[in-house]
């Protein structure tokens, strides 16, 4: 048996009867399905807590409860997936609408209610989704055992990021690695990959359990995104000059918690990760915008028009690497970039 907690927050004023009306509706199908729990309504918060078979629990969550636009920002806070018994074995859903109650001590629980679900999603923002999919599906992220598995690293950042840093306004450089970080995001969520870390001006993302496609969609929709941010900006903006590198490699990575509880990590580690930030700072050497290992052409499952740039030997490296990018993106002349950002950041616009 299952057991889910989750809260949500009303999406419009919700009268004593709206609240019955979910209640009832909520018991003639919980009954039939033999699922039990409670719902609490406590300001414009609701606090569910559902058990029952598994499929049942899934079912109901993602059909009936999930969909109800009654309410929204639905934050599952806690799943107990095996469960042996029923916490609340007679109530097909009880509700408690505490806003009615005329004690005070409903308010101390609103109180407390909406500043841990504050918090909450705060927190939610910081945090990598895998991570949140592990508390979400009742798995303890501390308890996961180490693993290797087969990804592909995206590694992008911003070409004369340190120029911006020592020149600009603290708004305006945060405003940049925000642009930057929010193109990144976006392109790699949209192929089904997770953003693992900004690391200043940095974004390292990994697409593990699919092809080396979606990453390369990705790069260039990273890169399609700049371009058009940059020609939508204008010349007083540092956003006019954002353009970024972008290196790609696939390969095996350890994936695990490192640090200590003073801090912790869920995060990806090994060569292939340290190559695609080596092979990304080659985009500068080689005027390109996109460069590529081997790896990624050889698990490539689409025709793409890859075209060789050489072979190099990276730092940190013992073996040369062939690198390769995509004919179709133009070339990037990165002395003429390096001289406008110059221009930019001592003359102003
Ligand atoms: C906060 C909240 C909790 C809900 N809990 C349940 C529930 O436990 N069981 C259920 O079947 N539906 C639940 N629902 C969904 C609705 O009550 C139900 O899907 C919707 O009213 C459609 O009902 P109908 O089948 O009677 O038309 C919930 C909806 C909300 C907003």
């Amino acid at each position: 048996m299952k057991r889910m907690y989750y809260v949500s927050r009303f999406s419009r004023a919700l009268s004593g009867q709206d609240i019955d009306r979910i209640g009832e509706s909520a018991q003639r199908y919980n009954r039939q399905r033999e699922i039990t729990g409670f719902l609490v309504c406590l300001g414009d918060a609701f606090f569910q807590v559902l058990e029952g078979a598994g499929d049942e629990v899934d079912r109901l969550y993602h059909e009936r409860i999930a969909p109800d636009e009654r309410h929204k920002d639905l934050l599952r806070l806690k799943t107990e997936p095996e469960v042996e018994e029923r916490l609340f074995p007679d109530w097909s859903m009880k509700v408690f609408n505490l806003n009615n109650a005329a004690e005070s001590l409903p308010f101390a629980f609103r109180e407390m209610l909406s500043s841990l679900l504050e918090s909450h999603r705060i927190i939610a923002e910081y945090t990598q989704p895998s991570l949140l999919e592990m508390l979400e599906q009742g798995i303890r992220p501390t308890s996961v055992a180490p693993r290797r598995e087969r990804v592909t690293v995206l590694y992008s950042d911003i070409i004369g990021f340190s120029r911006f840093a020592e020149h600009v306004a603290a708004e305006e450089l945060i405003g940049l690695v925000n642009s930057h970080a929010e193109i990144c995001s976006a392109a790699v969520i949209g192929e089904g990959g997770q953003v693992n870390k900004l690391t200043g001006d940095g974004v390292l993302a990994y697409f593990p359990g699919r092809s080396p496609d979606s990453a390369i969609e990705a790069a260039l929709s990273i890169l399609g995104e700049m371009a058009r941010q940059r020609a939508a900006s204008d010349a007083t903006s540092a956003h006019r000059h954002l353009y970024g590198g972008v290196g790609l490699v696939h390969g095996m990575v350890h994936e695990g918690n490192v640090g200590s509880p003073l801090k912790r990590d869920f995060t990806i580690l090994g060569n292939t990760v340290n190559l695609a930030s080596r092979i990304e700072s080659m985009t500068r050497d080689l005027d390109v915008r996109l460069t590529i290992d081997g790896s990624v052409i050889r698990s490539a499952t689409r025709e793409y028009p890859f075209e060789s740039l050489g072979k190099h030997l990276l730092k940190g490296q013992s073996k040369e690497l062939e690198l390769f990018t995509l004919r179709t993106l133009s070339r990037l002349d990165i002395k003429d970039v390096y001289r406008d950002i110059e221009a930019f950041v001592t003359q102003g616009p």
